[in-house]
């Protein structure tokens, strides 16, 4: 089974970075990598695959709107994807779930495939929460008009650049309960925090995860090419 594997490569890089990497990067045709580099690098990626995504998108579609970038200017450029409400604009940029939910509307009607990001921060889970926490942030972030495909990314924030990845079992309650929860069944579930090339297989392998969303490891090219040669996993 083809798992899907993302890269986020936040705001790194270069286009140094970016022809070394490309000149190392090992991938066979059936894999299945999304990069997202950073907005001004999108050209520069797209001159190597075709599985390109934007970090983010404006609310808007045009205007005035300084330093935004559009969702259908990702897709004149060639981009399929964008992340959406990733926990680093959520916090950094104080993004509600509504706003989310507004930018995936103009992701999908742009044709680009939103990669929507939820996931509950320490205090939540210490306090017994995170279920209720990411299943209410998730019903609130989902496009309203979902016909359409989408991906679901569930980084738990305690995971995300800390080298703590949640346990097996965190991660199947987890992605169980999205599964159930989402009004559609072929929505691809991907988990992201702290995946290595050392954890990947594992991860990988478990009930309701079709994919990683990989921040760190994903910059180094040794690492990233292990990850991606255990995203063919025999069925079972
Ligand atoms: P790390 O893999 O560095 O923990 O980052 C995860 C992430 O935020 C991917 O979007």
């Amino acid at each position: 089974m083809t798992k899907i594997i993302v890269a986020n490569w936040k705001m790194n890089g270069s286009k140094a970075f970016i022809t070394e990497f490309f000149k190392n990067f090992i991938s066979a045709p059936q894999n299945f990598i999304i990069f997202c580099p950073p907005a001004l690098y999108l050209k520069d990626v797209l001159n190597h695959t075709s599985r390109v995504g934007g970090q983010d998108c404006s609310s808007h579609l045009s205007g005035a709107y300084t330093g935004d970038i559009s969702s259908v200017m990702l897709n004149d450029i060639g981009c399929q994807y964008v992340l959406l409400g990733h926990s680093e604009r959520r916090s950094y940029h104080k993004e509600t779930s509504e706003t989310v939910r507004q930018k995936a509307g103009h992701v999908l009607k742009a044709d680009l495939i939103p990669i929507i990001c939820i996931g509950e921060s320490k205090e939540v889970r210490d306090a017994g929460r995170a279920r209720d926490f990411v299943l209410e942030q998730l019903s609130h972030s989902l496009p309203a008009v979902s016909d359409k495909t989408y991906y679901i990314a569930y980084e738990p924030v305690w995971a995300i650049g800390t080298g703590l990845t949640a346990t097996e079992n965190d991660i199947i309650q987890m992605h169980e309960a999205i599964r159930q929860a989402l009004p559609q069944q072929h929505i691809p579930l991907l988990y992201g925090g702290s995946v290595n090339k050392e954890n990947a297989h594992t991860i990988l392998a478990l009930p309701n995860v079709d994919g990683v969303l990989v921040g760190g490891a994903s910059l180094k090219y040794e690492d990233f090419n292990h990850i991606v040669a255990f995203s063919e996993l025999p069925m079972v």
